[in-house]
């Protein structure tokens, strides 16, 4: 079969990059449950995708396993099929250490990492059929430690794991699962917690000095879901502007470093 007719589910796909990843199936001809937690956004999104026959709108708490398990069930029973599953809903609590309460980390992590595993575990039964494709959103902030990260890093390092063992151990049911992890990108979760101060650094740390769009995170996304990456498997791919390369890189040897 060619790709077109091939279904996807996209958590956190009420806006942001989740929403591009699945704008981006749609115009590949993909059908798309689009699964999020908020629902009057969930539902204005519907609305003005205005794609019934394609669509499915999943209003679920990805933490949530009894929830999570019924989702992929009605995927089944409206598509029949599943090829594609995007792990990318995700929260982010931005404090010190020892400011982050015990239920702030355990939201962050049952959201995050439990999520991810969770949708797994519902989905591999249907994408095992023909095969398929997992990817899971995780973060720069999960490859590289910095502040106020604490259980965002860690929940983020730690489904750069788990994309390695799910990709290894599901390998044998032709499913591939890589990952993709986000530079900063211009969606409401980083118009929350990203300050004046922390654009203008950020930006002094990107060698390509600008935010992502969410439309090259879809474009990512995508092409770890089709064919044109049916030998990778266990990847985590930097859609960074070139941040994580960076190292060491100081703003200001950067600045005098620069090719004209
Ligand atoms: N925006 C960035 O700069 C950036 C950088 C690195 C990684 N990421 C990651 O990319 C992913 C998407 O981020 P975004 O910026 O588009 O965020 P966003 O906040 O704009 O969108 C996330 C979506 O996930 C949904 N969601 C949250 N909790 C949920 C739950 N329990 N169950 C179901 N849905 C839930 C939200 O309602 C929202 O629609 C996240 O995993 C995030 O950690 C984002």
């Amino acid at each position: 079969m060619t790709e077109s007719g091939r279904v996807a589910l996209v958590t956190g796909a009420a806006r942001g990059i989740g929403l591009a990843a699945a704008k981006r199936f749609l115009a590949e001809g993909w059908r798309v449950a689009l699964l999020d937690i908020d629902k009057d956004t969930l539902r204005a999104t519907m609305k003005a995708l205005d794609a019934p026959e394609a669509t499915l709108a999943l209003e679920v708490d990805i933490a949530d396993a009894t929830a999570v398990f019924a989702a992929v069930a009605a995927v089944k029973a409206r598509f029949g099929r599943l090829d594609a599953l995007v792990n990318n809903a995700g929260i982010a609590v931005f404090k010190p250490v020892l400011e982050t309460t015990p239920e702030e980390w355990a939201r962050v992590l049952a959201v995050n990492l439990t999520g991810p595993f969770l949708a797994t575990l519902a989905a591999a039964p249907l994408l095992r059929e023909q095969g398929g494709a997992i990817v899971n959103i995780t973060s720069i902030s999960g490859l590289r430690a910095s502040t106020l990260r604490v259980a965002y890093g860690t929940s983020k390092a730690a489904l750069t794991h788990l994309t390695k063992q799910q990709a290894v151990e599901l390998a044998s049911l032709r499913i591939r699962v890589n990952a993709v992890a986000p530079g900063p990108v211009d969606t409401a979760m980083a118009k929350a917690v990203h300050s004046p101060e922390i654009r203008r650094d950020y930006h002094d740390a990107i060698p390509l000095n600008r935010y992502g769009l969410e439309e090259e995170l879809a474009a990512a996304i995508y092409f770890l879901c089709s064919d044109q990456a049916s030998y990778i498997t266990g990847q985590v791919l930097a859609v960074d502007g070139g941040f994580d390369a960076a190292g060491i890189g100081l703003p200001t040897l950067r600045k005098d470093g620069r090719n004209s």
